[in-house]
């Protein structure tokens, strides 16, 4: 009886040691241990030895029990352990890892802010190509070869007369040339000049717009750009208009909101003016209307042009340009 028991004790425990999931671990236990299992039944036969052989038989079998019992807790810790480090394993104790959903980037928001305003007023958005002919970006817009003007815009040259556009207002050329009178177009998009500081980088974003019909005046300029600032930040942003200079408008004006930040009182962001620059505006220059075969004894036009990182700073209080464009997470997760 004690040899056939311990030869079942190590057929048992080869069986634990080999079992590799909790399923066939749970097997072998019902084999030995479970009610009809082998050792159980040995346990139940004893009665039947004589008197005197149980009593010794007996013990060895309830040590083989508790050594198989011992065994399979082991076993059943040490596979548990294996199922936890798997890939598979879910252990829904655990707190949830949340999804960290994508956003628009600041840049991206404003502008399409800046686009509803003006569709809302009843522009249409036009788009036009980043590598652009020397004609398009300077001559058609008044601004011929060795114009001091060139010098106002540092321009990426691709060839002799192939730039990456400086403004989007080579897109108001393209569409003047395709679409008679009345016009009303706002341009969107990436602009690139060769500069770099902490308002600079070599690539950003306008929004550029251009409205032409008979009787248009600076009159319209004033209540557009008027109503856009009182949509975008608020209606008490009041708007200056200084005048200026651009080779295709005449007259020009740079237009100034009051500072955002401080209310005019003056302050670092508005350099102590209480005022900041936000927009280049002007009645559309004859030359240009001539330039498209627009008959300027009949129409008139202005157009306006902004940067919208500039805006997009504004609106959101930051103070480094590049800031856009590190991709840094902790940046970006904010807005
Ligand atoms: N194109 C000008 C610039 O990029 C902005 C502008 C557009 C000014 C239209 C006046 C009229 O600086």
């Amino acid at each position: 009886m004690e040899n056939t028991l311990e030869k079942i004790c190590a057929e048992a425990l080869k069986e634990i040691e080999i079992a590799k999931n909790s399923e066939s671990l749970k097997a072998v236990s019902v084999k030995y241990l479970g009610r009809k299992g082998i050792i159980t039944q040995l346990l139940r036969s004893i009665s039947s030895l004589p008197l005197k052989e149980r009593p010794k038989a007996g013990e060895k079998a309830n040590e083989i029990k508790r050594i198989l019992e011992k065994a399979i807790k082991d076993a059943s810790h040490r596979l548990e352990s294996v199922a936890i480090e798997s890939d598979d394993f879910i252990d829904v104790s655990l707190p949830g890892r949340s999804a960290c959903p994508g956003s628009l980037h600041p840049v991206t928001q404003i502008m399409r802010q800046i686009c509803d305003i003006f569709t809302r007023m009843g522009f249409d958005i036009a788009e036009g190509p980043e590598v652009e002919s020397d004609y398009y970006n300077f001559e058609a817009l008044n601004i011929p070869k060795y114009h001091p003007a060139r010098d106002m815009q540092d321009t990426f040259y691709v060839s002799d007369n192939v730039v990456l556009r400086t403004h989007t207002s080579p897109i108001q050329v393209r569409v003047m040339e395709k679409c008679k009178p009345p016009v009303k177009i706002i341009a969107p998009g990436k602009v690139y000049r060769s500069d770099s500081d902490i308002t600079h980088t070599p690539m950003f974003h306008q929004v550029e717009g251009l409205m032409v019909g008979e009787n248009i005046s600076f009159g319209d300029l004033k209540g557009i750009l008027t109503n856009f600032v009182h949509l975008l930040f608020d209606d008490k942003t009041s708007l200056r208009f200084r005048p200026s200079f651009f080779p295709f408008t005449e007259p020009s004006a740079e237009v100034d909101i009051l500072c955002v930040m401080c209310r005019g009182k003056g302050c670092r962001i508005c350099s102590h003016t209480g005022w900041l620059e936000v927009l280049g505006s002007g009645m559309v220059h004859p030359a240009v209307f001539e330039n498209v075969g627009y008959d300027t004894s009949q129409i008139t036009g202005f157009a306006f042009g902004m940067g919208v990182e500039r805006i997009t700073m504004l609106k959101f209080g930051i103070d480094d340009i590049r800031k856009f464009f590190e991709n840094d997470y902790r940046f970006l997760r904010q807005f």
